[in-house]
This record gives structure tokens, C-alpha cells and sequence, in this order.
């Protein structure tokens, strides 16, 4: 897409606008100096959602936006449609216009195994009367396809597949996503109008990630990658759009008019050709993983290697796709009524299965949520036997219409934990009994609550035995009070045993008692017992996510630490000094105050003071030897991090002599910014003295070793 030289100069424009900016800032004032901005701008947005390779850190990049948003203000007649400004989301009134495709989107047809391939192999050979053939291979996205209609180099139109003669108008979702141009240089390879088909994905990244918001928000989770993205492009809301991250691989050109002064580049008379010229004008085509073989022995051997690798992909894909490459041999062999003959899918393996819905069991955690979790009869789902599902609440299996004894359709997707899709109520036998939701706690049969707006019951007894267990639990974790010895299957059979009731009578364990238990020699006695008197030196911020008060995480834990100078002291707070704390919003807040005012809690931490837990401000740590460079700095990481975890990444800091903030204040020297960053991006970029870094910026402070 751009040569080195063009690099060089974007570069060189891109120094001198920041450096313009760092001056007295002036706006652009002539017509070709605003272009070249966005010009700029372009390359940047490429570099960063493309080629996933960005040259510019986050904060420039906001900057230079800025500037050209201010200009494009000043001047409104200046504005182009393709300017990155464009991308502005707005809403859609009633449903979405039905548009026909230049050209019908057909299927393809499917192989399944090498032989499928062979005989297809066969009749292309057959039906290509002797031209040498070459076979070009890419990967089958499992996403939803789209359609893209340029004039002029101008995205004019995107629309779904719908019945394949006609579709959906999506374009104002499609020009939310920052891997669609929305102009390219079609015009260079003498093409006037171009319908281009492609599929539209949610990274595995970035569906965990928006399950994961949605989990404890409360709201719906997506079942799978696939259909978060078809769901996306028909949401009304194009700013909803935007939130969710989606990438566009664009793989087949289905029509073009050429116009009538021919371009610099002839158009391309190969499949490979094709994706090049896609992958120069700046699209995400699979220019990066397609293969060229010269016979089907290679094809064959080319998607069994790609296979081995599929989990290791970022985004899910459930094949490949093999095509003839040649573009006049294509046209030659032509199509039946319903798909090419001049392509074929070759499906792997399926990470779907049907199993039977034998049962529900409802667990409570450790702050009383209940979650049904399916039972259901053991089946292999892409190399894993599945048996237990979780159904998150009672909303969602109200969605998917379950009912006891249901056949269920499973999936599996990669590294994702497995989803029930659906149920089969075709299947379903007549006498079928529904999910009775329980009304009172399974444990301690105590009323279950559900409060307004929250798809979760609870259980708000804090006497609840499941719940103090599984607070027990949480508690020793490695994260909270790291005592190793006592895992969670000790802790549950401790518990049973009378030997555990709650979290301080871990201080007061008869180790006695415990000697006499089977397994339970000497030597491991005597390792519990060193795990728990160490625990006691835990510092604050670690005894505080311990307690497992609701919405307080590590990060919260750490700013309340260094908040104190003793835990009791949030006792004295009301909810409007609670939220004084960086990051502490009205829900946190509302937990934090609720849980110190309870007088059980009180009582209980009272006693974990009296077995010599402290209570008091952290102290400073001695420091540790070696290298020292952020002696004094404070780092804050937010969003979603891809090159290190996040707890690694804290680590590191502290190691070398940095601390962590909880939130970003005027103390805050630097925030490692991630993918999705929200609030905390936003509230740095106001302060003049946070230094906003991305994860590669991070990294290059970072001592080499
Ligand atoms: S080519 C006329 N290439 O799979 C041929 N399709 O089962 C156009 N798909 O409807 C399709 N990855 O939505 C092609 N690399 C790829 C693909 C691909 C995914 C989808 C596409 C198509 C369906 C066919």
C-alpha cells in the first residue's frame, strides 16, 4: 500500500504536524495542506488497523484528529466524504433499506475431506480442458459477509448478504469499521465502479472481552464470535457499532466497470492479483495468509498445516477456501444454479456438537449469585470432552428456550469457554419439563433476591454456607492472601469437617485435628501452618480484595490501601467521600459503604486484627536490590493489554523500584494505554503531566536483559 518513500514523507509529515502543534498551533490553511492531514491520518489508521504495525503513539494520533476536527469546523465547505472524520456514528430510524447486489452472492460448495478435494480437483480439470491450473488457498472466515460497493474511489455502499439477491444497507455500521477504507484508489487500476465481498469478524480478543463487560454488567452475552459480528452490522445504533472492535477481510472482487481512461495498473487477471490489489489499496485482504499451489496434493498438504495452527489465530475461522486462480479459467467453468465450480470450502473440523440437557444445578458464589449450570450428557466438542455449561441466569435460558431433556446444539470456539447455542424444540419430546429457577438458596435455603435491572438472583444471607466457603476460597487465592497450602479442596473439606467455619477461623486452625486426617503427614502440616502465619504480613491492599466486597477488584484495593491509614477508617465514610477515591464510581461506592457499615463486618475484621493480620497503611518495602529506574515514577495500565498481563506488567513496575495508582490523578507520571481504553484514557488526556504511552512505548523503557 504505501513504499517506503511514501512512509518516509508521511512520517516526516506526520513530525512536522505534532511539531506544529507543540508550537503556537496554527490551522491548516490551504486546501491541499488540510489534505495532506488526512493523509496522514490515513496512514496512520492503516498502520494501526491493518497491518497492526502502528507508527504513532495513541495520544499524537488523538492530536492530529483534533486538529483536523477543529479545522474541518472552521471550515466546514472543506470537508471530504473520506475524511477520517467521516466515521461520525449516528442512529437509524426504522429498519434497513433493502438493497439488490450488483452480482448474486452464491455459496459455496463443501469439502469435507481429502478425497472431496480430489474428485472436485477432477472436475475443475475436466471442465478447464487442459489449462495448466493453479490453485489459490485462503482461510474461511466465520463471520458475516458483506458487500461493498465503490464509485470513484468512494465507499458508497455496504450492504449484508441477506437472501444473496438482496440485502440489507448497512454502510453507516460499515464505515465504523476502521479496516474498511473509505476511499481507495480504484480509479489507478482503470476500475470506475467495484463490488467487492468480504466478511465482517470479532476477534477472539475482542469477544471475550465484551463478553466479559457484559457478565458483570449483567447484560446479554454473544453466544459466539460469529454471531456477535452478524448481530453488530445490524444494530441500529452505529455508535454501538464502533464499540465493538469488528475487522472486514475482503477476499472477492464480484463485479467491476471499468472506466474509460484506463489506470496506471491493468486490472488484475488472477484471484491472487486480485487480493494484492485489495491488500495495495488498503483493504485487509488475506494477502498475508493465502498460498499458491501448482496441484491438489499441495492444496492438500496447505490446509493441513493451517489447520495445526487455527487456535493460535486471532479471529476464528471454520476452513479454507480454495479457488482457481487464474481468472478467464474461472469464467470458463462457470457456475451451477447455487454455488461456483471454480471454488470450494473445505470445512474442518466442527467445534459444534448436540448433547442432551440431563439437568440444571444451581451453584451460589461467593457474593450469592446463583448460576444455573447445565448438565448435559459428555460429548466431544473439537478435541474436549463438555459435560457442564454454565446458563450465566435465569434470562438466558428464558433466551434460548430450554427446557429439561433438551437436545442442544454446543460450541466451542478456540479458546473460548463452551456456549450452549441452542436448543432443538423440534426435537423436544411433549412431556418436556421447564427449568424450574429456584426461589430459594439451594445452601442455606434462605429467599432469593434479584434486584431491579440485574438478570442475577442472589442469595443475601452472609450466613450461607456456600457462600462463606466460596468466600474462604477466594480469600487464601493467590491473588488475595496467597496461602498455597489451602486450595480450594482443602478449604471445602476443612469446612465439612467443622474445622473451618469462616475466613478468620483460618488464624485459629487445630492443627491437631488435622493431623489426624488421612494425607495429612508432618511435613504438610507444617507447610500450612508457615503459608498462614506469613499471610498475616500480607500487606493492606491484598487483606482488602481478600474480604471479596463486591466490585472492589485489585486495582480498587490498591487506591483504598493507599487511601487509610487504617482499614476501619472507611467505616467512618459516607458514600460521597467513598466516591472521592479516583475510579470509585456510585456502584462501588454504594458496595464499599453497605459492607462497612454491617456490623458483622466489622466484628469480623476486628478479629482478623486480633489474630495479627494488619490493618494499618502499607509500609514501604525495603528496597529491593538491582536496578532501580522507575524509583518514584507511578504507572497506571488500562484497557486491554496484548502484550503482557496486566498483573505482569504491574510487576514489572514495581520491581524496578515504580508503584501502581489506582486511578489516574495529578500524581500519575504514566499511563500504559491498551486496546479499548475508556474513562481513565480520557481523564489523562486533560491532565498536562500524564504522559500517555502505548504498550510499545511501555515496553522500549523497560532495561533490556
Ligand atoms: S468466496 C462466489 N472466500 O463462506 C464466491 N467466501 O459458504 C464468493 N467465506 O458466502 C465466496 N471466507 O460468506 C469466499 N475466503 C473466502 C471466504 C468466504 C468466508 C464465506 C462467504 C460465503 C460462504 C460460503
Amino acid at each position: 500500500m504505501y513504499s517506503s518513500e511514501q512512509i518516509q514523507q508521511l512520517q516526516g509529515d506526520t513530525r512536522r504536524w505534532l511539531q506544529g502543534l507543540d508550537g503556537a498551533a496554527t490551522l491548516p490553511d490551504a486546501v491541499g495542506e488540510l489534505e495532506n492531514l488526512r493523509q496522514v491520518l490515513r496512514f496512520h489508521e492503516y498502520r494501526y488497523y491493518v497491518v497492526h504495525d502502528s507508527l504513532l503513539g495513541d495520544s499524537d494520533y488523538d492530536r492530529l484528529y483534533n486538529l483536523l476536527r477543529e479545522t474541518e469546523k472552521a471550515y466546514p465547505l472543506l470537508v471530504t466524504p473520506d475524511s477520517p472524520t467521516q466515521r461520525v456514528a449516528s442512529s437509524l430510524n426504522g429498519d434497513f433499506p433493502k438493497v439488490d447486489h450488483l452480482v448474486p452472492m452464491l455459496s459455496l460448495d463443501n469439502a469435507f475431506n481429502a478425497d472431496d478435494l480430489r474428485d472436485w480437483d477432477r472436475r475443475v480439470q475436466e471442465g478447464a480442458q487442459n489449462s495448466q491450473i493453479r490453485y489459490s488457498i485462503e482461510p474461511k472466515f466465520d463471520g458475516a459477509s458483506i458487500s461493498l460497493i465503490y464509485e470513484r474511489d468512494q465507499l458508497v455502499r455496504a450492504a449484508t448478504r441477506g437472501d444473496g439477491v438482496t440485502g440489507d444497507d448497512i454502510t453507516l455500521n460499515a464505515r465504523q469499521i476502521r479496516s474498511i477504507p473509505l476511499s481507495a484508489a480504484f480509479s489507478h487500476y482503470g476500475i470506475q465502479q467495484v463490488e467487492i465481498r468480504g466478511e465482517v469478524l470479532m476477534s477472539k480478543r475482542s469477544f471475550d472481552a465484551f463478553n466479559e463487560q457484559a457478565r458483570s454488567a449483567g447484560t446479554t452475552v454473544l453466544a459466539n464470535p460469529r454471531n456477535a459480528a452478524a448481530g453488530s452490522l445490524r444494530m441500529k445504533d452505529a455508535r454501538e457499532v464502533g464499540k465493538r472492535h469488528l475487522d472486514a477481510f475482503l477476499y472477492h472482487v464480484s463485479y467491476i466497470q471499468p472506466s474509460t481512461h484506463p489506470g496506471e495498473h491493468a486490472i488484475p487477471s488472477t484471484h491472487t492479483g486480485m487480493l494484492r490489489m485489495l491488500w495495495d489499496l488498503g483493504f485487509r485482504s488475506p494477502e498475508q495468509e493465502k498460498h499458491l499451489a501448482n496441484n491438489i496434493e499441495d492444496v492438500i498438504a496447505f490446509i493441513q498445516a493451517f489447520e495445526a495452527g487455527r487456535d493460535q489465530l486471532p479471529y476464528e475461522i471454520d476452513g479454507m477456501v480454495i479457488k482457481v486462480d487464474n481468472l478467464q479459467v474461472q469464467d470458463q467453468l462457470g457456475m451451477t444454479a447455487h454455488h461456483p465450480r471454480w471454488a470450494t470450502a473445505f470445512k474442518f473440523q466442527a467445534r459444534q456438537a448436540t448433547s442432551r440437557l440431563i439437568g440444571v444445578e444451581f451453584q451460589v458464589g461467593r457474593t450469592g449469585a446463583v448460576t444455573p449450570v447445565a448438565k448435559l450428557e459428555p460429548v466431544q466438542v473439537g478435541g474436549v470432552t463438555v459435560s457442564s455449561i454454565s446458563l450465566h441466569n435465569a434470562d438466558y435460558i428464558q433466551e434460548k428456550n430450554l427446557l429439561l431433556g433438551d437436545t442442544v446444539l454446543i460450541e466451542r470456539s478456540g479458546d473460548v469457554i463452551p456456549q450452549v447455542v441452542k436448543s432443538f424444540p423440534e426435537l423436544r419430546e411433549a412431556n418436556a419439563q421447564p427449568i424450574q429457577f429456584p426461589t430459594h438458596c439451594p445452601a442455606c435455603s434462605h429467599p432469593l433476591h434479584k434486584p431491579e435491572g440485574e438478570a442475577v438472583w442472589r442469595c443475601v444471607n452472609i450466613e450461607c454456607p456456600a457462600q462463606i466457603v466460596e468466600r474462604i476460597i477466594h480469600f487464601v487465592s493467590k491473588d488475595a492472601m496467597d496461602i498455597r497450602s489451602l486450595g480450594e479442596a482443602n478449604v471445602r473439606k476443612f469446612y465439612e469437617l467443622g474445622l473451618l467455619k469462616d475466613i478468620p477461623s483460618i488464624y485459629h486452625l487445630d492443627y491437631d485435628a488435622l493431623g489426624k486426617l488421612e494425607g495429612f503427614g508432618k511435613k504438610s502440616i507444617d507447610n500450612l501452618r508457615t503459608a498462614i502465619d506469613a499471610s498475616r504480613q500480607q500487606p493492606l491492599h491484598r487483606l482488602i480484595y481478600a474480604l471479596g466486597i463486591r466490585y472492589v477488584g485489585e486495582t480498587t484495593a490498591k487506591t483504598l490501601a493507599q487511601g487509610v491509614n487504617h482499614l476501619l477508617d472507611l467505616s467512618d465514610k459516607t458514600i460521597d467521600d467513598l466516591r472521592q477515591f479516583d475510579d470509585v464510581g456510585e456502584k462501588v461506592a454504594a458496595s464499599l459503604f453497605q459492607f462497612f457499615q454491617d456490623a458483622e463486618n466489622l466484628h469480623l475484621l476486628q478479629r482478623l486484627a486480633e489474630a495479627g493480620l494488619k490493618l494499618g497503611k502499607d509500609v514501604t518495602v525495603a528496597a529491593p536490590v538491582g536496578e532501580q529506574p522507575f524509583a518514584g515514577k507511578t504507572f497506571l495500565f488500562t484497557g486491554t493489554l496484548s502484550k503482557f498481563k496486566r498483573s505482569d506488567a504491574e510487576a514489572v513496575v514495581e520491581r524496578l523500584g515504580g508503584s501502581i495508582l489506582g486511578g489516574v490523578s495529578s500524581k500519575l507520571h504514566y499511563l500504559v494505554v491498551g486496546a479499548d481504553a475508556g474513562s481513565k484514557l480520557e481523564k489523562a488526556k486533560k491532565l498536562t503531566t500524564v504522559q500517555i504511552l502505548t504498550e510499545e512505548e511501555f515496553e522500549r523503557m523497560l532495561p533490556s536483559t
